[in-house]
């Protein structure tokens, strides 16, 4: 969607909404829309709202009047998506939303245009034309506002390059395991430095000489090669210690030997949705040039059941020298995470880290898909990324960590294992992973397994399947705590 901001003129054509109280004085204001607003009971209270077609010389638009009301609790971005998402099926190709009149900043204005194109975002890339007339066909998008320059700088400084960055979160998790796995994966993520990021591929011989083995027994039973991608954004000081994102990427999950039910199995080719953030924010972060320096990794690994797969009872000795007793191969994201957290944390020793990742199906029991489990080992960074969460829409709800949680992962087999029973799930593999991590790098790890991908959201301006959760809020975290 092409998006452009104007000062008040009436579209002539398309798909228009007006977000105002009053009907008249409106740019698409006569008789006949007055009579439509009449009969339909627009009283003008927030969110009351009527659709007619208002005569634009010989055409006609496809007009609905919502109104503001008299609060200034109102959502622009929230009321413009569920119109857009209201047009998907409607052949519409041009959009204008006037909000001129009313006290949306220039600010709201430019999410109202990101809110508009998360709603029109569907997957329909590997749909065949003949299925695909039904979808939406949306290619213009103009914002008609009291100070559209104002806006536009809004937008194309910020959420502009956060929404393709989404978007891109979207695709990469929507995308089938036969396309993203780990190779194809690592060749998407070096096209983005076409946008100035440096990107890093190692291959499993490099992480077999540097002694990641809890990733790389995840591998073992895909024919799939293993990577580890790393991105680089230098916006900030020269040589200054960077914020570190990091992400659990597996391709698809099988559970490998600990094979998983059949039901529904093919969601798990969203497993990489903490990655796919990572990798969008990433993105973003290069696309409005964030004036901070960043490191974004990724482990991508596909987990297979196979002759030569990793076996329950396996011990691994980690990149830090801690071993641990795969009771479960189906707890395989926090071993891809092992590797990752102390690769990052050794080699870039970043002011602050954190991770994302689809880890556990506990967390989607304790918080459904509404908000994503934090973790933390720092208050001041929980704090930080809970602001964030409540500006940027990508909602969080923190979770403890203690060391009777910690306890529950002993082994008398090795220094851990990686599964700690029934009980607070979520808990013990955020508990695994600050093993990794340490003491002394503020750190907090998101579990998106329920916010990552969500069949059936209420949200409009969420699809069906990857929401690219993650990426609004990454980019409000270092906009608001490393930026300058
Ligand atoms: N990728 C899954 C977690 C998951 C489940 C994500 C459902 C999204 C939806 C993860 O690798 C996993 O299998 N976790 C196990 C851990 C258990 C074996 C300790 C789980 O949650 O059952
Ligand atoms: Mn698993
Ligand atoms: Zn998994």
């Amino acid at each position: 969607m092409n998006v452009t901001f104007v000062k008040a003129a009436p579209a002539k054509s398309g798909a228009a909404l007006v977000i105002s109280n009053a009907v008249e004085g409106s740019a698409y204001s006569s008789d006949a829309v007055s009579a439509a607003a009449k009969a339909s009971g627009f009283a003008a209270k927030a969110g009351d709202k009527f659709s007619t077609y208002a005569m634009s010389g010989a055409k006609a638009v496809n007009l609905t009047v919502m109104a503001r009301g008299k609060a200034d609790t109102f959502d622009y971005e929230m009321s413009a998506a569920r119109w857009v998402k209201s047009l998907r099926g409607s052949g519409e190709t041009a959009l204008t939303i006037h909000l001129d009149g009313t006290d949306a900043t220039p600010d709201d204005a430019a999410r109202v245009a990101l809110g508009a194109r998360l709603a029109g975002y569907v997957f329909d890339r590997r749909k065949s034309d003949a299925t695909k007339s039904k979808k939406p066909k949306f290619k213009t998008l103009k914002i008609a506002c009291d100070n559209p320059n104002a806006a536009k700088k809004s937008y194309d400084n910020y959420y502009g390059p956060v929404g393709d960055g989404q978007i891109l979160a979207r695709d990469l998790v929507n995308e089938p395991p036969n396309v993203i796995y780990p190779k194809a994966y690592a060749a998407e993520i070096k096209k983005l430095t076409e946008f100035g990021l440096s990107v890093e591929i190692l291959g499993e011989k490099k992480m077999k000489s540097l002694g990641m083995n809890a990733l790389l027994g995840v591998g073992l039973g895909s024919p799939r090669e293993s990577q580890m991608v790393i991105m680089r954004w230098n916006g900030g000081k020269k040589g200054a210690k960077p914020a570190c994102l990091v992400g659990k990427g597996v391709t698809f999950d099988t559970g490998g030997i600990s094979l998983k039910p059949g039901a529904n199995m093919w969601d798990m080719k969203g497993d990489m949705g903490g990655s796919a953030a990572v990798v969008g924010a990433m993105c973003a972060l290069a696309k409005r040039k964030a004036k901070a320096n960043v490191v974004g990794i990724v482990g991508l690994v596909e987990n297979m059941p196979d002759g030569l797969a990793q076996l329950p009872g396996d011990i691994v000795t980690s990149m830090s020298g801690q071993t641990i007793e795969v009771q479960n191969t189906d707890a395989e994201g926090r071993l891809v995470l092992a590797d990752a957290l102390h690769y990052a944390v050794t080699k870039y020793k970043p002011t602050a880290m954190i991770d994302l990742a689809t880890l556990t199906g506990a967390i989607i029991v304790a918080l459904g898909d509404e908000y994503a489990g934090l973790f933390s080992n720092n208050d001041d960074l929980a704090s930080q990324i809970m602001a964030a969460s409540d500006t940027s829409t990508d909602k969080t709800w923190r979770f403890p960590l203690a060391k009777a949680y910690d306890k529950m992962l002993d082994s008398p087999n090795a220094d851990m294992k990686n599964i700690g029973g029934r009980a607070a799930g979520s808990i013990t593999a955020a508990q695994f992973l600050q093993r990794f991590v340490g003491k002394d790098t503020p750190w907090a790890h998101l579990d998106i397994a329920g916010t990552g991908m969500k069949n059936g959201s209420k949200d409009p301006r969420e699809p069906t399947f990857g929401t690219g959760f993650g990426v609004r809020l990454l980019n409000r975290w270092i906009a608001d705590n490393h930026e300058s």
